[in-house]
């Protein structure tokens, strides 16, 4: 099974009288386990494809399957469910919640999921030595560095132990020692989790990594 597919699949945005075609006929299938890097040039589609992949918007026309599942006859709630327990997310601007400590941005990651308070605990604090923050863990974001930051936003990213991870420009704000670092940190989480991590980049170091490389240009995709 895939863990993607996308049939046709063109997005829309309709403002008034401007009518703007992000996305165009994509056809996409994406296995369990690949690493997929996005690239192409500003206002393409690559954001729009990863809020389509991301089950934050719908496609104007074109069907979406996500593991097995025909996403269009899916009600809202469902789609948060299947978001909150499935997919983890990774912003350029790490949008953490500057009022909570690390471990509590971590643990904001579990809170739809009605975990066991223990069982919760016990995940927060395996992710956090994982990305190497054990020691920074009641710190808040304003006290940590940005690659420590973009740490804890991946580490509230994959303790729900999600089937993927879905990142916009995971480096962008980062030096490129810090990048090299973050990258091979998540390179190394995902092969022990064997998740499937879709990241778009304007960065071909980063993009270099991945298995397969995808360009989207004015909403059209293409391989390599
Ligand atoms: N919510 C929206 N309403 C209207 N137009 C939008 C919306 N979101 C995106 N667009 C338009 O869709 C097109 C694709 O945007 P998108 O954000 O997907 O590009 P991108 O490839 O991610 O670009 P960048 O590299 O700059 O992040 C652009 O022309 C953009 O202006
Ligand atoms: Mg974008």
């Amino acid at each position: 099974m895939d863990l993607y597919e996308l049939q046709d699949v063109s997005k829309v945005f309709d403002q008034g009288r401007k009518k703007v075609r992000a996305l165009h006929g994509v056809a996409l299938k994406i296995q369990a386990g690949e690493r997929i890097a996005i690239q192409g040039s500003t206002g393409g589609g690559k954001s729009t494809l990863l809020q389509l992949l991301g089950l934050l918007d719908e496609p104007t026309t074109g069907t979406i399957w996500f593991e097995g599942q025909k996403l269009a006859g899916l009600n809202e709630a469902a789609r948060a469910a299947l978001r909150a327990s499935r997919i983890g997310f990774i912003f350029q601007s790490y949008n953490l919640i500057p009022t909570l400590a690390a471990e509590e941005n971590v643990l904001a990651g579990l809170m739809p999921l009605g975990w066991p308070a223990d069982q919760r605990r016990k995940a927060v604090e395996e992710v956090l030595a994982a990305v190497g923050l054990t020691d920074r863990a009641r710190h808040l974001p304003a006290e940590l560095s940005g690659g420590q930051q973009q740490r804890v936003a991946i580490a509230r990213a994959l303790v729900k132990r999600p089937s993927v991870v879905l990142a916009d420009e995971p480096t962008g704000n980062l030096d490129e020692e810090t990048r090299d670092e973050i990258a091979d940190m998540m390179d190394a989480l995902c092969s022990e989790h064997s998740l499937t991590m879709i990241t778009v980049t304007h960065d071909s170091a980063l993009a270099k990594r991945a298995s397969r490389r995808l360009t989207i240009k004015a909403g059209k995709l293409t391989v390599g």
